[in-house]
């Protein structure tokens, strides 16, 4: 047998075999090779073996990238995420509605500048590649621009990206508002612009609820219709203070999630930010209509929103990724952030194995895009964007991973100690897109 190939990597490979039902089935699922090789043809996972088995099949006049000493893990998926945020992060003092108010818009308003944009973009999109993530979900602002501006970069970099153009049409600063229509004209522009060009998607993105009119939804509504592949992203039941006022705009609704569903922006591929104060029917209707949320524990604790409960998701079986939320959330970084969604768990008496946080933060989140058939672990036909980690990279971290009995060990101690430092190299498609102490290769 030969294996036909253009990188081989070598080191130890953890990934989840499949989509999981439960906790205790990723547990089942999760597989470890402690000495790995992956072969990459054509961007995608060609074999994945041990190197005991692989070996044999290695051409030497190509040889092979020896990350021996790392742990190879499928990149990280953000499901949600905001780049225009990127240098608001820690906004002092106030929760969602006056920090939107307060912070978040101001620093909107500059992405009407396409430079601005373009400088903010590729400082973006380095952070993601720097801190492992390699697909993310991403809110740009309402301005064309802002999408033009990131979606040029992730092309560049070949990533499998999503974003879309906030709308909002009242409850904004002038500066900030647009009409339904102009907002539906844009919108269907961008998406015939960007949508399947390379590895890219486009999310539609009404913001939230308070910032729509029935008209802009039912804008949302006919965009849906006309481009059943795209995606669409908005928040959903973040703060107690943004429910009453959701109440209040929408009396006719029952509940928050009504709102959305009303104007069918429920379903395959929609991604509902937060979801913190559902209620059961809620729960409900989003795991009868396919839709997924995106959990945000450094955002959720940051803003005081409250805390996810990640057995009710598991309970009514509705998809889930993690998301960084910068910049309400405070870090780029997966491993920090699962370690924030591990004690949001113990608040709650939960107890978030490693195996299923990294589940969530790779073939979970995949599954939550609708991306798994592409994305999440190293799948032979999958796009091999994946991750070299460091399990030690400073004193504390050393002295406590040599006492770690094995790898998911090992993995707990990574979200609780590890962040960017840990990422040592970020492979796109095939090929290293990033590398620690190196300027972004390519
Ligand atoms: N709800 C509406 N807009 C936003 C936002 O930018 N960040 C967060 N965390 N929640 C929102
Ligand atoms: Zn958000």
């Amino acid at each position: 047998m030969m294996i036909d190939y253009h990188a081989a990597v070598r080191g130890a490979l953890f990934d989840i075999r499949d989509v999981c039902d439960s906790a205790d089935e990723i547990a089942r699922q999760a597989r470890y090779l402690d000495d790995g090789l992956l072969f990459i043809r054509d961007g995608r996972i060609a074999a994945r073996m041990s190197w005991q088995e692989g070996e044999q099949y290695l051409d030497p006049q190509k040889g092979y990238t020896d990350l021996r000493g790392h742990i190879l893990l499928p990149g990280f998926v953000d499901a949600h995420i905001h780049y225009p945020q990127t240098e608001m992060i820690g906004a002092f003092g106030e929760q969602l509605l006056e920090w939107l108010s307060t912070y978040t818009f101001p620093v909107e308003s500059q992405f009407a500048d396409p430079a601005y944009a373009a400088e903010i973009a590729q400082f973006f999109i380095d952070q993601l590649l720097s801190h492992g993530t390699t697909t993310a979900m991403v809110f740009c602002t309402l301005h064309p621009e802002s999408v033009n501006a990131l979606l040029t970069e992730a092309l560049k970099r070949d990533m499998r990206l999503i974003a879309g153009k906030v709308m909002m049409d009242r409850h904004a600063p002038d500066y900030l508002t647009e009409t339904a229509e102009q907002s539906y004209r844009q919108t269907r522009e961008l998406i015939q612009r960007w949508q399947h060009q390379g590895r890219l998607g486009y999310a539609i993105t009404p913001r939230f609820a308070p910032t729509s009119t029935p008209e802009l939804l039912d804008a949302v509504r006919r965009l849906r219709e006309e481009f059943p592949d795209t995606w669409l992203q908005t928040h959903l039941s973040e703060n107690p203070n943004e429910v009453a006022w959701v109440n209040d705009l929408w009396p006719e609704h029952a509940r928050y999630l009504d709102v959305y569903h009303h104007y069918q922006l429920t379903g395959e591929r929609s991604v509902f930010a937060h979801g913190i104060h559902l209620h059961a029917d809620e729960w409900q209707c989003l795991h009868d209509t396919g839709s997924a949320v995106a959990f945000c524990p450094t955002s959720n604790l940051f803003l005081g929103s409250g805390l996810f409960r990640l057995p009710a998701c598991w309970r009514h079986k509705v998809r889930m990724g993690i998301g960084t939320d910068v910049g309400a959330g405070t870090t780029f970084s997966m491993l920090r952030t699962l370690g924030e969604a591990y004690k949001v768990g113990q608040l709650q008496s939960y107890r978030l194995r490693a195996s299923e946080a990294f589940y969530h933060a790779t073939l979970g989140g995949a599954h939550a895009l609708r991306l798994d058939d592409k994305i999440g672990n190293f799948a032979v036909g999958k796009e091999a964007d994946f991750i070299a980690i460091d399990p030690a990279v400073t004193p504390l971290q050393r002295l406590r991973v040599e006492r770690c009995k094995d790898v998911y060990e090992t993995l707990f101690v990574l979200m609780t100690l590890g962040d960017e430092r840990n990422i040592r190299e970020t492979w796109i498609n095939g090929q290293r897109a990033w590398a620690a102490s190196a300027t972004p290769v390519g």
